[in-house]
Parts: C-alpha cells; structure tokens; sequence
C-alpha cells in the first residue's frame, strides 16, 4: 500500500478516537502516509469557516479519509465533506458485541441509507416569523444508485434480500418515486425486496431485531432509525459508519464529540477503529479489516472497557489491547 489517508480528528473526542485509529492501522504496518487536516469548532474560530478549503481538497483528491467529529458546525463540516467524497450512500451496521450490555443482544443489521438527498437536500425556507417551508427532493438516479449498490452489498454479507423503510403509503411522490426505483433495480438484479413503513419498522425492529439484516433507507429515515438501533447494541460508542461514492469514501464513528466526556482520556475508540476497519475493506484489506473486527470484538468481550461500558480504562488502554490482540490471518 502506498496509499494515502487523509485523517481529520475535529472537536471534542474526535481529537482523542482518530489518533487511536491512526495507532490501529500504523500497528498494521501497511506503508500508508497519514496526511492531517483541521476542520470543526475550533477552526471556524482561528480562520472563519469550519472546513478550510485545503481540508475539502484534500478529502477530494484521496480514496479514504477518516473523520472524527464536529460540535456546534458538524452540519457545515460533515455535509459538504460527504459531498466532496461524491457519496451516495452511508453504511452503518449496528451490532450487538458478546460483553457489552445490549437492550437486544441479537441485533446484528446493517443500515444503507440515502446520503444526499430527502429532507437533507438542504431546500429549507423560513417564509415568516410564523412559517417555515422545506423541500423534500427525491431523484430517480440516486435512488437507483443507492438499490445498485444494495444489491451488489447483499453478496459481501451473503444475504439474498433487503428490507426497503419508506412512508410511501403518505408521501406517495418522493417515497413512492424511492421505493419504485429501488425495486425496479432491484427486479433487474433477480432480488425480492421486503418492504416496512417507516414507523412499524421502528417498533418491529425495537420487539425483534433479527427480522431485519439489510436495511435500505432514505436519508432521513436512516439517519433517525440508525440511531435508534444504537440504543439497541448499547451505545453511540460502538458505531461505525462509511459514506461511500463511487471513488472515493469518508469513515467516521456515528457519534459526536462528547462534549461531557472530551479532554479526559476516557472517550470508546471501538467505533472510530470499526470505522477504520470499513476503510481497510474498502481499500482491499479485506483480511486485514477482519483482524481488526476480531481484536475490537475480543477487547468487548474481556476489557479493558471504557467508562461508558462500564470499565474504567482509558482510550489508549483499550487501543493498546486491541492492538495486541490483532490476528491477521
Ligand atoms: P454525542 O454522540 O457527542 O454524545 C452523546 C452521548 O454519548 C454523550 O453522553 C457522550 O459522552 C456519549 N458518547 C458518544 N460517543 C462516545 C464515545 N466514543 N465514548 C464514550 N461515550 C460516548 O452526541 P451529542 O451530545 O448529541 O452531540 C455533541 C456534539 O457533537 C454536538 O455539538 C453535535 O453537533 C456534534 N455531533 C457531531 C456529529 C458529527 O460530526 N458527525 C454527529 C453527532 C453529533
Ligand atoms: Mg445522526
């Protein structure tokens, strides 16, 4: 590998999960370079914009990059670094992980959620002091995108179907043009989607999870209903995320800074290294990802564990452990 990886720690325990990322894949010994670049709160301050535009360069000439997170400007940062990677799609599995207190151990689902458009398409106006109006975009290509793509997932999991979320049955245009695209896709590619509303896939999923393996979401839905099922795993802590475009792809945990918790040592790297190990798969390093996943999974299982899981290690004992444990076949 003489790849290299754009690396972007921003606010709060940012700073403190992706340098224990950084420790993971240095451990790996795969000849990357690391190339580090500012963004979130506390650069809008120095320099009047959250995200440099040598960030967004940099983030837009590499393959990967792993993020950490933004506080206040997250929405000013993360939007247009998704858009810089070209994605269309955000991947967050949520698994439950043997030692870790889950409200539903059995949940292991993999959520694909739309990554550009929806409510999210950023079409908002505030007509009065009384009134505000959104646009709720729905295209026909990124649908079929996001079903192309569901469809080739299903091998990696070796799964043949995938559930569709949507609300067509009331937002008959922008749902219905979603849910039409992505079974036509999905018919083309001999696969027989499921399909759930939106809301009844909130309680079913709460009542048993193991109906569910491949989820596929508009952005809104995916976004809330992710979250969601990392109340089910036992926390923000543990998930991982990729936005994936067709070249290029931005991993980052699914939580925020922590404001509660930054400064103290104390932050879970797992879902920051669960992020760097969907970066090595979407590099090719695929056995190398696996080793990653063990380690992470063996570390759950015995500790050291961070406060939030109940231990009282610190962020670099559990990096240290995890970095131990790697098995690479
Ligand atoms: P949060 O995810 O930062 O924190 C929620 C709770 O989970 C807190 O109690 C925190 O201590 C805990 N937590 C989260 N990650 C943890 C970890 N790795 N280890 C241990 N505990 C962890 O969400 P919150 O509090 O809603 O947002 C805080 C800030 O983060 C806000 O400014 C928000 O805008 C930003 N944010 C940024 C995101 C991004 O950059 N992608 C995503 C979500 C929030
Ligand atoms: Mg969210």
């Amino acid at each position: 590998g003489d790849e290299t990886i754009v690396v972007i720690p921003g606010d709060g325990i940012g700073q403190e999960v992706v340098p224990a990322a950084v420790d993971v894949l240095e451990a790996l010994d795969l000849g990357f370079e690391f190339a580090s670049y500012e963004a979130g709160d506390h650069v809008a301050e120095e320099r009047g914009t959250p995200l440099p535009a040598e960030t967004r360069a940099a983030v837009e000439a590499a393959e990967a990059t792993l993020f950490g997170a933004a506080g206040e400007t997250a929405a000013d940062v993360i939007l247009p670094l998704r858009s810089a990677v070209d994605s269309f799609v955000n991947v967050r599995p949520a698994r439950a992980y043997p030692g870790v207190d889950a409200v539903r151990p059995e949940t292991d689902l993999v959520f694909l959620r739309e990554n550009t458009e929806g409510v999210y398409a950023g079409l908002e106006h505030r007509l009065s002091d009384q009134v505000a109006t959104g646009t709720r975009l729905t295209t026909r290509a990124a649908s079929e995108r996001l079903a192309e793509f569901a469809c080739s997932y299903l091998a990696d999991v070796e799964t043949d179907s995938f559930t569709v979320v949507h609300k067509a049955n009331v937002m008959g245009e922008t749902d219905g043009l979603f849910r039409e695209a992505v079974f036509d896709v999905a018919t083309d590619r001999g696969v027989e989607p499921d399909e759930v509303l939106m809301d009844a896939f909130a309680t079913r999923v709460c009542l048993d999870p193991t109906q569910f393996d491949v989820v596929v979401c508009p952005n809104l839905a995916g976004d809330v209903l992710s979250d969601l099922a990392a109340g089910l795993v036992g926390g923000l802590g543990l998930l991982p995320s990729a936005n994936l475009g067709p070249e290029r792809g931005l991993f980052e945990p699914v939580h925020g800074t922590a404001p509660d918790i930054a400064g103290e040592g104390v932050a879970n790297p797992s879902a920051t290294i669960l992020s760097a190990a969907m970066l090595l798969e979407f590099l090719g390093y695929d056995a190398e990802a696996r080793a990653v996943r063990g380690a992470v999974e063996s570390v759950l299982e015995s500790g050291p564990r961070t406060p939030d899981l109940g231990g009282d290690a610190t962020t670099d004992d559990v990096t240290g452990a995890i970095v131990e444990r790697f098995d690479v076949e």
